[in-house]
């Protein structure tokens, strides 16, 4: 069993959306995507960090769904700022069910179990960043309710070690997510997955270590459309 992680399907299965608008490198992504999937087996856990679809509700969702269900192993998802299909627990899990799909999972307010006797735990949340500060409090609500999130997830995952996956990057350039921050340090979370930054400004992305935390970008152009097996 092992653990990857991969953001920003970006699937538009259900509709025509031409995807090189992202740069060249996204040509023909969900085939770049099925090849980078082909060396997982069904007993590896993929965490996907959000901007799953474009679609605006499940039912448009159905194929791009079908396609993820058809990779291999469990996936794990959660929630980006495109994902405007996204719903309760509930009426997603009726929808993958009348669907046969059964190999997602999905990740809000909660954590899944991960390692021999389930010593690690995968948490996380969409996150917020910079770029949505329009300021008002509306916005600080938004920001909130994230860090609640992740809280409950955090919380919920009691003495395992922790795993954090965003959608949203906690550090870009100055920009730090202070109260993220805190919550990754407090739970001396070892490991933070975000995604959310493509093309040029993957080079501003922040890679590397800060107050115990390993931090990595995985949008999928990032890693080549190709989920990143992580060391655990
Ligand atoms: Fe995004
Ligand atoms: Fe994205």
């Amino acid at each position: 069993m092992a653990l990857y992680a991969i953001g920003d399907l970006h699937l538009s299965l259900g509709a025509e959306k031409p995807m090189d608008i992202f740069g060249d490198n996204w040509r023909e992504h969900t085939e770049k995507l099925k090849k980078g999937f082909s060396t997982l087996t069904e007993e590896d856990i993929c965490v996907l960090c959000g901007d799953l679809s474009w679609a605006m509700g499940l039912e448009d969702a159905r194929e791009d769904f079908l396609f993820i269900n058809s990779l291999p192993g469990r996936k794990i998802i959660l929630k980006g700022n495109h994902d405007y299909w996204w719903n309760t627990a509930a009426k997603m899990g009726r929808f993958f069910l009348e669907n046969g799909i059964d190999s997602i999972d999905i990740l809000n307010n909660n954590f899944y179990e991960y390692g021999a006797g389930g010593e690690y735990a995968v948490c996380g949340t969409r996150g917020w960043f910079f770029e949505e500060e329009k300021g008002g409090e509306h916005d600080e609500k938004i920001m909130r309710r994230e860090v609640m999130r992740l809280e409950a997830s955090l919380n919920a995952a009691g003495d395992r070690k922790k795993l954090v996956f965003l959608h949203y990057p906690p550090i870009f350039q100055r920009y730090c997510c202070g109260e993220i921050l805190e919550l990754l340090k407090k739970h001396q979370v070892r490991l933070c997955c975000y995604g959310h930054i493509h093309g040029k400004g993957r080079r501003l992305a922040f890679n590397g270590w800060r107050d115990g935390t390993e931090y990595r970008l995985v949008s999928a152009d990032q890693l080549g459309f190709t989920p990143v097996r992580l060391p655990f």
